[in-house]
């Protein structure tokens, strides 16, 4: 019999979906082990104690390892909308499907709305998993700018009643988070809240309010989540205990009207999120644990921000930050002139890891940007870490900056 293929390598047919990106990588250095100033990870000497927690957990065996509810369970859905009451958040459980974490949620979310070509409207910059999901599904970007105040409604309007008048189709998801943005730090203003929530009935949109950093605070008082403004069941709440507790437990929530729950749980394949992690987080919210991660990290990440600030002052002349009164992460303005993935790669070169801001938006920024997170080194390491960059921004400053002023 010949075969359709002579050669030893199997033909990839890739699906169309499957990019050949590279979403992060650890780079080796001459200096070994990078400062990690890229990734949103949790501070390490923090992560909780959950040995008691897991014990216990392994004692009901019959519920912790066995599939279950396609939901989750029901305890962990009551704890979730206790969680949220004191966010300001009126929910049941009915209304709450757990999940293998936002980003997860978000997926399910595309996969009920989102068909080839469909309009999201986003923020630039945005969540970069998020664009990463969203293009996964073929989503038609709808990208909308921010200042201080979070994402511009005023823009949004007039792009939608612009869509409407020449007969486009309505976007069907708005995608933001309106707490300490990521990538900007941004806390987005009660009125702008609510004005989407206006916004989305009166174009005919669901909003996906991801809130991964509202707990994290270092300043200021919180205003209601967008999901309190909303009483025609058009906000779907994300939620996750990636930032609050541990991103490796995996568990995440969705907070939405249950025709819409329905549909995002047909559509899991992955059997439920696990029911032995699932028990473990219940017990470790019923011991305060969540909570008292809340404060440490947050009292914390206030000094680590401070720090990276402070260095960045120093060592990153030219170029311009918004203080963020909470979340992980800083974003920076550089100056035209400093093309941000070089930067990224000579960064690299002088042993620290940084993320560039073009990641960030769904479609190609005009400007140049850094992210850079805060949450993962100590201050020592920061202050290192910006020092490091600093030397590949001067250098690039030094080939690339504007000539200097002469006097004739
Ligand atoms: C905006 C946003 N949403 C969600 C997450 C966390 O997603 P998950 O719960 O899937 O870990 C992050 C983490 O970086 C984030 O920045």
């Amino acid at each position: 019999m010949s075969r359709i293929n002579d050669q030893m390598t199997p033909s990839y047919r890739w699906a169309k979906r499957a990019h050949d990106t590279v979403v992060s990588a650890v780079i080796a250095t001459a200096h070994g082990k990078p400062v990690e100033l890229g990734g949103g990870y949790d501070f390490p000497d923090t992560l909780p104690d959950i040995v008691s927690e897991a014990m216990a957990a392994a004692q009901s065996k019959h519920e912790t390892l066995q599939y279950g509810p396609l939901y989750g369970l029901d305890e962990l859905r009551d704890a979730i909308v206790d969680y949220l009451r004191d966010d300001g958040i009126t929910t049941a459980r009915e209304n709450i499907l757990v999940v293998n974490g936002a980003k997860h949620g978000l997926d399910l979310a595309c996969r009920v709305f989102v068909e080839p070509g469909d309009a999201v409207i986003v923020a630039a910059p945005t969540y970069l998993n998020a664009v990463q999901i969203l293009k996964n599904a073929e989503a038609h970007f709808v990208s909308i700018p921010q200042d201080d105040a979070g994402i511009d409604t005023e823009i949004l309007r007039q792009r939608l009643q612009a869509r409407h008048d020449a007969g486009e189709p309505m976007p069907k998801l708005l995608f933001d988070m309106p707490d300490f943005h990521n990538p900007t730090g941004i806390a987005m203003s009660a009125a702008r809240r609510q004005r989407l929530v206006e916004l989305a009935m009166y174009y005919d949109f669901f909003i996906i309010e991801d809130d991964p950093y509202r707990r994290i605070r270092f300043e200021g008082e919180p205003v209601p989540p967008i999901k309190a403004f909303d009483n025609t069941g058009r906000v779907i709440g994300l939620g996750t205990v990636s930032k609050i507790l541990a991103p490796g437990l995996r568990i995440g929530w969705v907070n939405a009207a249950p025709p819409i729950l329905r549909r995002m749980a047909s559509q899991k394949s992955d059997g439920g999120t696990c029911p032995f992690l699932q028990r473990t987080l219940v017990q470790l919210f019923r011991n305060g644990k969540v909570d008292q991660h809340i404060a440490t990290l947050s009292t914390l990440l206030r000094l680590h921000r401070d720090t990276m600030i402070d260095a960045i002052r120093e060592h990153l002349p030219g170029t311009s930050i918004r203080t963020p009164n909470g979340g992980y992460f800083l974003w920076v303005r550089l100056p035209p002139q400093i093309d941000a993935d070089e930067l990224v790669r000579r960064a690299a070169k002088e042993g620290v890891s940084t993320l560039s801001g073009r990641l960030c938006f769904a479609e190609e920024p005009s400007d140049s940007f850094l992210r850079l997170a805060y949450s993962f080194s100590t201050p020592g390491q920061i202050a290192d870490g910006i020092e490091r960059l600093g030397r590949a921004y001067a250098a690039m400053r030094s080939e690339f900056g504007p000539p200097p002023h002469r006097d004739l």
